[in-house]
């Protein structure tokens, strides 16, 4: 069953800057857009990378190792949307991020 699992505390993440954790061993990217916040799992459905280093385009995420493309909203590689890579939902509260898990 899912639960509400604290990530950081929200003045660690900075817009546009993803940054990795391991959140009860889960190993999630969570990315500040346009003041949302966005939590991906890090581990690329190609060949497992770690998402970490990727550059970021608007919500295109590409993955360090080949370059193939994911939206952060969704997950889904650009490409061929079927192939996904899971993400989670997020909240905020009392400055402290929590990633539902
Ligand atoms: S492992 Fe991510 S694109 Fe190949």
């Amino acid at each position: 069953m899912a639960s509400w699992v604290v990530a950081t505390d929200e003045s660690t993440l900075k817009e546009g800057e993803p940054a990795d954790y391991e959140i009860a061993g889960e190993k999630v990217l969570l990315i500040k857009k346009n003041g949302e916040i966005f939590a991906i799992n890090n581990n690329c459905p190609h060949m497992n990378c770690p998402f970490t280093g990727g550059k970021l385009e608007d919500y295109t995420l590409f993955c360090p190792c080949h370059e193939w493309a994911f939206d952060i909203r969704t997950g889904e590689y650009l490409v061929a949307p079927r192939l996904k890579t899971p993400v989670y939902e997020t909240k905020v509260e009392d400055g402290n991020i929590f990633v539902l898990l």
